[in-house]
């Protein structure tokens, strides 16, 4: 079945992080009542740091129960979780501690790992053990969020290496062409597998890899990873705040 899309376009970053919150929160009630819990995947870079805080605060903190909540990451940076660039430590200070997490509910990338290959395999093994899922399928996260990189990469998946959707590997390693080298991901077979993918894109130095990816002119653009991104029994939203979505020319 082809992926449901839809592209929300917020007035003010402040209208984006309710609109983010609001439908996490939704997302999240939908899963806990049809399963009893909620298996989330966070994204990394800086974008999400306004959402967390908007979830983390008074106005949401009695709008969604998160004791049933198993967090996961799309991916990390290969550092230890205290370095500025962990993307566990920016969840960690504007989400998890805040809202008082258990470490049990929280399946944490090993970026300080000695060997990312053998981490990537545990991780791929934790994924399938929270989420109850057998060797030979899948595992079905019920929202993964995204970003998405001005070179349209996307968790870390970058562009000339994203391992090709029939890989059977869960987590796989990478090479960032920018900032820290060596990365975790998770791949595009389990990100095609959500329940719903959640795109956070803003800022006016977006806007070109946002018309390339929802409007593609060419082959190339058809190609980047973040365009590889759809679900194929899920929904697709790209919430954007307006200057992220300048360069869109179909009315939303
Ligand atoms: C990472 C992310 C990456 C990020 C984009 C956008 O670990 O860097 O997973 O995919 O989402 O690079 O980053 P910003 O939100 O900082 O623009």
């Amino acid at each position: 079945m082809p992926p449901v899309w839809d592209i929300l376009i917020a007035r003010t970053l402040e209208e984006w992080a309710v609109e983010a919150a609001t439908s996490v929160c939704d997302i999240g009630r939908q899963a806990v009542q049809s399963s009893g819990r909620f298996l989330f995947a966070l994204a990394g870079g800086t974008t999400p740091e306004r959402l967390y805080r908007t979830l983390a605060s008074p106005a949401f903190t009695d709008r969604f129960d998160w004791s049933t909540t198993t967090f996961f990451f799309g991916d990390e940076r290969c550092v230890p979780p205290d370095h500025p660039d962990s993307n566990y430590g920016l969840a960690r200070r504007s989400l998890f501690t805040p809202l008082a997490i258990a470490p049990t509910q929280i399946c944490r990338m090993p970026g300080e790992a000695a060997d990312p290959e053998n981490a990537a395999r545990d991780y791929a093994q934790q994924l399938r053990a929270a989420s109850r899922t057998p060797a030979s399928t899948w595992p079905r996260l019920d929202l993964i969020l995204l970003g998405m990189g001005e070179d349209g990469h996307t968790a870390s998946l970058f562009p000339g290496t994203t391992p090709s959707q029939n890989n059977r590997q869960l987590v796989t390693v990478t090479q960032s062409p920018k900032g820290i080298a060596t990365r975790l991901t998770i791949t595009l077979g389990v990100i095609n597998q959500a329940s719903v993918v959640l795109f956070l894109v803003t800022g006016s130095q977006k806007a070109p890899i946002v018309k390339r990816v929802l409007e593609p002119a060419t082959e190339a653009d058809r190609r980047l990873p973040s365009a590889s991104v759809k679900p194929e029994n899920g929904r697709l939203i790209w919430l954007l705040d307006q200057p992220a979505a300048a360069m869109l020319t179909a009315r939303r």
